[in-house]
């Protein structure tokens, strides 16, 4: 049996552990495995799965590497997975799966109008939020932190900045969970989970089109899609189809991965309480990695969570011609997986990488990604995970988690628990 052979069928059974359900609350075992295939062409998926952090860096630059991959699966469909009369929205990609100059030019609109002012104006609304949350989930004598506090917050939060009715913000959970099996990224064409997505697709369309109208109509209010109605860059707006695609992807990113921050947050601090008792009492505490270490604060521990147990696991690319990375290669057309969450456990990139470390010198991550396509929410991400995973170390008293491993959910991309149970002993404010 020839290397390339051998690597290739490891690479597949290792695809199918991954998949697997029971790889979920670790797949950091397979992922390593992965790593030590190297990058790895695997024919039957069609797919270079690459694990090197700096191959994943580069790649992520890499303008041979196209994120449109949405032109591949229409070419592959048989049919149309939209009705007749569904909004031409649906049609309109949104700009995460857009290459340059189309890519650049509306991701400049929109950060004319999502500025990292937009965002600061907002710690206090997320700080009063999440003390309201913490008041009614310690009620109890053991709390869901998803539910009560992960889940809530990032949802409540990009309604307000969107200008969503409060009443309408559950109607969300559905449409957003549905849409987000297709942003796992092993998902293809045709196989059965595409109907259920286009269902979910065309409702919050139709819902974000009427939310357009009125503020067309009524256009004064202070929010998020107002703005985006006045963005200007130079001559140039947003078509209303534009508009309403990136609304979309505003609602579902800003649901289903800050979510994933805060709850594998809080499960790490409370899988280590030496750190979690930092964070409380703000004490200085030396990291065995690195040069000295430094404070436990709130930011530092976003970023280990980050690096450590990221909210999306992996992105994926289109190879626009034939590609070649260390020894795997990939035809033009084929799907490249960069697994983010295994590069960041790359002893190259950081020390002692399986090591949840909130006091490491420096961590290495991709967790936003990196290049064209860097996090748009990154600044709005980073302020819920701060305030979120601090208030709960300062408040909720004797904190314990009520199962370890807690339940997952299925999705493989956007990994996270379902469920995060903590018994406590009362949270004071
Ligand atoms: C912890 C939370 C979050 C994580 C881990 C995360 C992660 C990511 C990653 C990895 C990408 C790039 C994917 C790629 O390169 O293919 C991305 C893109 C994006 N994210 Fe986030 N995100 C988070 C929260 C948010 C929030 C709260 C928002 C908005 C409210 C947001 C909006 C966006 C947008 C608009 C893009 C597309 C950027 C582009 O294509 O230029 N994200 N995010």
């Amino acid at each position: 049996m020839s290397m390339a052979t051998d690597s290739a069928t490891s690479g597949l059974h290792l695809v199918g552990k991954l998949l697997d359900p029971v790889s979920r609350p670790d797949p950091y075992p397979v992922y390593a495995e992965f790593r030590a295939l190297g990058p790895v062409w695997v024919e039957e998926i069609s797919a270079l799965v690459v694990t090197g952090y700096r191959d994943c860096e580069t790649l992520l630059r890499d303008p041979r590497l196209s994120s449109e991959r949405w032109r591949h699966f229409d070419a592959a469909r048989d049919a149309d997975p939209f009705p007749p009369d569904a909004p031409s929205s649906v049609r309109q990609p949104w700009f995460l799966s857009m290459d340059a100059p189309d890519h650049t030019r509306l991701r400049r609109l929109v950060s004319s109008a999502f500025t990292a002012r937009t965002v600061a104006r907002m710690e206090p609304y997320v700080t009063r939020l999440v003390d309201d949350l913490l008041d009614q989930a310690c009620e109890q004598d053991t709390f869901d932190v998803v539910s009560g506090l992960a889940y809530t917050l990032p949802m409540t939060v990009i309604c307000h900045l969107l200008g969503v009715p409060t009443a309408d913000e559950r109607l969300f959970h559905g449409w957003s969970a549905q849409l987000t099996r297709q942003l796992d990224g092993f998902s293809a064409p045709g196989d059965g989970e595409e109907e259920l997505w286009a269902g979910g697709m065309v409702e919050l369309h139709r819902y974000i089109n009427e939310l357009v109208g009125d503020r067309r109509r009524s256009p004064r209010r202070d929010d998020l899609i107002s703005e985006l109605l006045a963005a200007r860059d130079g001559g140039d707006v947003l078509s209303h189809d534009e508009l309403v695609s990136t609304l979309v992807l505003l609602l579902v990113a800003g649901h289903e991965t800050t979510v994933n921050l805060i709850a594998n947050g809080v499960l790490a601090l409370l899988r280590h309480p030496g750190h979690l008792a930092a964070l409380r009492d703000g004490q200085a505490k030396t990291s065995p990695v690195g040069q000295g270490g430094g404070r436990v604060t709130a930011s530092a521990v976003v970023e280990e969570v980050l690096r450590h147990d990221p909210p999306v696991q992996l992105t994926a690319r289109v190879a626009r011609e034939d590609l070649r990375v260390g020894d795997a290669q990939a035809p033009a057309g084929a799907l490249v997986i960069l697994l983010l969450a295994a590069a960041h456990r790359d002893p190259e990139a950081n020390a002692d990488p399986d090591r949840f470390d909130p006091a490491r010198a420096q961590v290495r991550h991709l967790g936003f990604s990196a290049g064209p396509h860097f996090c748009l929410g990154a600044p709005l991400a980073r302020l819920e995970g701060r305030v979120a995973l601090d208030a709960f170390a300062r408040r909720v008293r004797e904190p314990r988690l009520v199962a370890d491993p807690p339940p997952y959910r299925e999705h493989i991309n956007l990994r996270g628990v379902s469920e995060l149970r903590v018994a406590h002993g009362g949270g004071g404010r």
